[in-house]
């Protein structure tokens, strides 16, 4: 007799995308010919960098000869990447060995996976409002979930938990808010799961996003991190990897956790991904290799200034106009406040049919979003462009 994971029933309601999409579809239905400006999916839409289609190319034609063909790589990864992208850390003055960095087929499936390292009885604590894959999967694995408030007053950084919390998954530049932690409150959280031997799981998917020096871009930046804390990247977000599918985890060696001496949960990892995962396309890790290279990371550099130009459009455009806007400084979303008190699904709904611009309802990534709408920096200059316009033009602030 097979029973269900009745768990996928508490996280079924979250049906925010599909309905933003059929609210987005019926509105062109009812009004033929009219512009659209989708601001809402955290989508790439700029063409990949020259460099990069090379190596993507290169991958593709060594498949073609017999001499070069591979089949299955090693699951961890290509070699090659694993060392460059430690080169990559290196010259950031962060620490971290080849040998500590799994390739994925990008960040979401780790972000989603990395709890089945720990046991089912770990409490997770997540942000609200929280990118809600760190919440799901959790649920799904009938973890305990801890909810750490994002809200105004403390600028959409949380404080520590004031519960117990042995899974801390932190998201900084932050989707959906687009804050981004400084030294200090990353410190903060660092020496708390030291003292208390959790680990924090660090998604840095946004860190190219990061205009000022001063804040970190990787958490190994903070003494003690090493001990304590998981970071997962990907390529999607700063070179345009959306759908090339290419991320990675550091699980480093010296990590620990109440029951684990240091090599335990990197082995742990390791297994995991030998187990439950056949490596990454060697396509994809010819276009990762690419990417980091001196012309990619110049190339990738410029397409992410340009979806930050793209950011501060929206902020001065919209703050200018009189609305009260967050983030977008150091991370390609706007954390719109809903004007005159709306809800977000009411100003979605606004903003939609006065505007003609599609955002995402705040309140589908948790209580404390209620009240805002994320509004995304991807998408082409002249969509932007328009979008803001047609805000400022018919709504009221
Ligand atoms: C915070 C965060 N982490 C991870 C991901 C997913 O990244 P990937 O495309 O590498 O799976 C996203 C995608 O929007 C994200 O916003």
């Amino acid at each position: 007799m097979a029973n269900i994971n009745s768990r996928y029933a508490d996280v079924s309601e979250n049906y925010m995308f599909r309905d933003v999409v059929r609210k987005a579809d019926a509105f062109a239905k009812a009004n033929p010919g009219v512009e659209i400006f989708k601001l809402g999916v955290g989508n790439t839409t700029e063409p990949l960098v020259p460099s990069v289609v090379e190596g993507l190319r290169h991958g593709v034609e060594k498949l073609a000869s017999r001499e070069t063909y591979t089949g299955y790589g090693d699951e961890q990864g290509d070699a090659r990447l694993r060392k460059a992208l430690a080169e990559w850390y290196a010259s950031r003055g962060v620490s971290v060995g080849p040998d500590e960095i799994f390739i994925s087929d990008g960040a979401k499936p780790d972000c989603a996976n990395i709890a089945s390292i720990f046991s089912d009885e770990s409490v997770a604590a997540v942000q609200d409002p929280v990118y809600p894959v760190y919440r799901d999967s959790n649920i799904i694995a009938g973890r305990r979930i801890v909810y750490l408030d994002a809200v105004e007053a403390n600028g959409f950084v949380p404080a520590l938990p004031n519960e117990r919390a042995d899974l801390l998954y932190l998201c900084s530049p932050n989707n959906p808010t687009g804050a981004a932690m400084s030294r200090e409150q990353l410190k903060a959280f660092v020496d708390y799961a030291l003292a208390n031997r959790s680990v924090v799981i660090f998604d840095a998917a946004y860190a190219e996003y990061i205009r000022d020096g001063s804040l970190p871009r990787s958490i190994y930046e903070i003494a003690g991190a090493r001990e304590c804390a998981i970071e997962i990247q990907s390529f999607s977000k700063s070179a345009g990897f959306t759908g090339v599918r290419l991320g990675w985890t550091v699980v480093p060696r010296t990590l620990t956790a109440e029951d684990a001496n240091e090599g335990t949960l990197n082995r742990y990892w390791n297994r995991r991904q030998t187990t439950m995962f056949n490596g990454a396309s060697n396509i994809a890790q010819e276009g990762g290799l690419a990417v980091l290279s001196p012309e990619g990371q110049r190339e990738t550099r410029a397409q992410v200034d340009h979806y930050m130009e793209n950011a501060a459009l929206i902020r001065a455009g919209l703050a200018n106009a009189g609305f009260t806007v967050f983030g977008g400084e150091h991370a390609p979303y706007i954390w719109l406040k809903c004007p005159r008190g709306l809800s977000s699904w009411g100003f979605f709904d606004e903003l939609l049919e006065k505007a003609r611009v599609v955002a995402t309802p705040g309140a589908g990534f948790g209580k404390n979003g209620e009240g805002y709408m994320r509004v995304s920096a991807f998408g082409h200059r002249e969509t932007i462009e328009k979008a803001v316009r047609s805000i400022v033009e018919n709504i009221k602030p």
